[in-house]
């Protein structure tokens, strides 16, 4: 984002379970959701930082923070204090080649390729929490063993 505006920050707050246990994943697709979902919340704040809607001091904030969920899984959330999403998005942010963003900007892939891995892929589950203007969450759960998970 810093190469479209060199004036972008974010406050990024970790809140990282350091006792987790190694997950077995496809660690190279994994990072993909991960950087596709960071990528998304920058932009959202971005967005909201220069709407107007907002004063001065609004500072972009990404948190991400991982526990252990349950005996088999691990759980992790990025959450953005950017600009939310109506009803109407929400509702299609996992079909493919759904965008909100201006051509060039955005595939509308990012969000339906991180589904297929995190649900089809790793058999965990991905949700979203949103408020509009106030910001999004994004929920991941992975299993820890994925052949206890296909059993
Ligand atoms: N953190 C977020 N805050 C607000 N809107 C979001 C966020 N993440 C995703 N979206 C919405 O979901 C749409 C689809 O996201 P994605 O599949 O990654 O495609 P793209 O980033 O190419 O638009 C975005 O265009 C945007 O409307
Ligand atoms: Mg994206």
């Amino acid at each position: 984002l810093r190469a479209q505006d060199s004036s972008f920050n974010v406050t990024i707050e970790k809140e990282m379970d350091r006792s987790l246990p190694d997950v077995m994943m496809v660690s190279q697709d994994v990072s993909r959701v991960f950087l596709n979902i960071v990528n998304n919340a920058c932009y959202a704040a971005n967005k909201k930082k220069h709407s107007g809607q907002v004063p001065d001091t609004y500072m972009p904030t990404i948190s991400v923070a991982t526990r252990r969920l349950n005996d088999r899984d691990v759980e992790v959330r990025i959450k953005d204090n950017g600009t939310g999403m109506p009803e109407s998005v929400r509702a299609k942010i996992f079909e493919p080649f759904f965008t909100t963003k201006p051509t060039g900007e955005g595939t509308g892939l990012g969000l339906s390729l991180s589904y297929d891995i995190i649900v089809q892929q790793h058999h965990g589950t991905l949700e979203v929490n949103t408020v509009d203007g106030e910001g999004t969450e994004f929920v991941i759960t992975l299993p820890i063993n994925q052949e206890a998970a296909t059993a």
